[in-house]
């Protein structure tokens, strides 16, 4: 099943605690389930949200006008977006991990991160980043 993936970055003002990650979370898993999307968000302490989202293109649309327009971040830069022949982030509704800046500094593509309203500076970074997110969701992967 042919299904349309995202993969954007944002920014939030100051940190977010764990729980109003948990009630974006909980709205996000409703949500998604209804409308057969899934995915992964994570939270990066110094104020970054990735998400990648995948399932049926007019779903994904839906879903990304709501965030675009949600107040808790802002800046959404759109980094993939692109067809996929299946979904791969299947386990979760919206899979979820939260991390300090300090743990990912060794990953290569969330280094530039920090310039994320400068999106013509993070565009190269995403499929480092894209790789990335695909590593923490298989690692933490129900089998
Ligand atoms: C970082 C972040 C990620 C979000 N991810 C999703 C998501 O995957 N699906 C979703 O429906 N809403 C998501 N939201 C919430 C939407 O912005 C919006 O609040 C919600 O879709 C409104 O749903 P409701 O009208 O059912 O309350 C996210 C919000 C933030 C800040």
């Amino acid at each position: 099943m042919a299904i349309r993936q995202i993969l954007y970055a944002s920014q939030t003002d100051g940190p977010v605690s764990e729980r109003e990650c948990q009630d974006i979370l909980a709205t996000s898993r409703r949500n998604n389930e209804r409308d057969g999307i899934s995915g992964l968000l994570v939270y990066i302490s110094n104020g970054t949200f990735l998400q990648v989202l995948e399932g049926p293109g007019a779903a994904i649309e839906n879903a990304m006008s709501r965030i675009k327009d949600d107040a808790r971040h802002y800046d959404v830069a759109v980094l993939i977006d692109r067809q996929r022949p299946a979904p791969h982030f299947t386990d979760w509704s919206m899979g979820y991990k939260t991390f300090h800046a300090a743990q990912l500094a060794d990953f290569a593509g969330f280094k530039r991160i920090k310039n994320v309203n400068e999106l013509k500076d993070l565009l190269p970074a995403g499929d480092a980043i894209f790789s990335v997110m695909t590593s923490i969701y298989d690692a933490n992967r129900q089998y």
